[in-house]
């Protein structure tokens, strides 16, 4: 198979994570007898850095022009880049929302399992690791607060700041859709996550989520209200298996979901939009304060490209090779900063691509 995949290195430790995995696709290409071809794209800081916005149209046309693309993450600190000193419609996140935007992704993928070798990583009390846990955060990625009208004025004197959280049924119903087809490939049980206690986007929200329910009577539907469900996370995540959501409320469960995990550095996403492309990149941030050191776990980067292979390219094959590639090292016992513990190896990001490419 031939694809095109776009590389966003982005910014902090987004090319020492991207470059391992671009190691084991390059491996797995080899292998199984792909060609991968690849485009390198700006955005985020690099791109302001080299552009003077954080998304230019050009990257906009390459990304359309491939098949996939794989980022790393972007952004740098806040308190001392300078990138942080522009407006917020011009900073590196801006970047992201725009491209999220402009091709359309509003599907976002955010599973979240606990490994065996994990679970002494995993901070929850022992009983509730020992039931292990198995999600995924469907996320609506282009509405909601994130992209509703906002502005910051003088109202009678006094400085006051709106956003606005809208949402149409056929926003909420394309990713409706979206978590039962992928329910009906899981476990079958849809909870449907909202405030509808206070919220009317959220009432409209349960309303449709139950009508398109109707076309699934094999998925369990249940509802629950954003704040018992970031209880719930943590008391029983054994519970969920797929998890509906909008945009904000995504945002903040999918942080706290991964790090019942062990580790935010292990968590993979894709973001798709009606076509076979996908925009696929770890959950976590740039992590500044150990860009350049070797120190960043690679692995969220690389289950990323798994999902890529899957999704966009339909090579499941090749994406069990990896995540079980992934499973193989852990077992093994090798572990980068974030997941260390007594008894294992400790390795560096590169090492940490080395072994995985290696056992694909
Ligand atoms: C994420 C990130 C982004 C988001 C930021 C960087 C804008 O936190 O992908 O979860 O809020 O969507
Ligand atoms: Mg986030």
């Amino acid at each position: 198979m031939n694809c095109k995949i776009g590389l966003i290195y982005g910014d902090g430790i987004g090319p020492e994570i991207v470059r391992e995995a671009k190691k084991v696709l390059d491996v797995l290409a080899a292998k199984y007898g792909h060609t991968f071809a690849y485009t390198k794209l700006l955005l985020g800081g690099a791109s302001i850095d080299a552009c003077g916005v954080p998304l230019t149209e050009e990257t906009i046309e390459q990304a359309k022009a491939c098949d996939a693309v794989l980022m790393g993450s972007i952004g740098g600190d806040a308190r001392t880049s300078p990138w942080y000193r522009l407006e917020p419609s011009r900073r590196p996140e801006a970047g992201l929302l725009g491209i999220r935007k402009a091709l359309n992704l509003f599907a976002n993928l955010r599973p979240a399992y606990l490994y065996d070798e994990l679970r002494g990583a995993c901070p929850l009390r022992e009983d509730i690791s020992a039931a292990g846990f198995d999600l995924l955060i469907m996320r609506e990625l282009t509405g909601g607060l994130y992209f509703g009208e906002r502005r910051t004025e003088e109202v009678n004197g006094v400085l006051t700041a709106v956003d606005t959280l809208s949402y149409n049924e056929n926003e909420i119903r394309r990713i409706a859709k979206r978590a039962f087809d992928i329910a009906m490939k899981r476990n079958k049980k849809v909870c449907s996550v909202d405030k509808a206690n206070v919220l009317d986007s959220s009432r409209l929200w349960r309303k449709v989520v139950e009508e398109v329910a109707k076309d699934y009577p094999e998925v369990a539907l249940s509802h629950m209200y954003v704040d018992n469900c970031a209880m719930q996370l943590v008391m029983n995540p054994a519970q969920f298996d797929v998890i509906l959501t909008e945009n904000m409320f995504g945002d903040i469960l999918s942080d706290e979901a991964s790090m019942v995990t062990g580790s935010i550095g292990m968590l993979s996403s894709a973001s798709l939009n009606d076509t076979r492309f996908g925009l696929y990149e770890p959950s976590h941030g740039s992590a500044p304060d150990i860009a350049g050191q070797d120190k960043a776990n690679p692995i969220a980067t690389i289950l990323s490209a798994a999902m890529m292979l899957r999704y966009s390219f339909d090579l499941d094959r090749e994406a069990d090779a990896v995540e079980a590639a992934v499973r193989s090292v852990l077992k093994e016992g090798y572990r980068t900063g974030d997941i260390m513990s007594e008894g294992c190896t400790y390795t560096g990001t590169e090492k940490m691509g080395s072994l995985i490419a290696d056992r694909v």
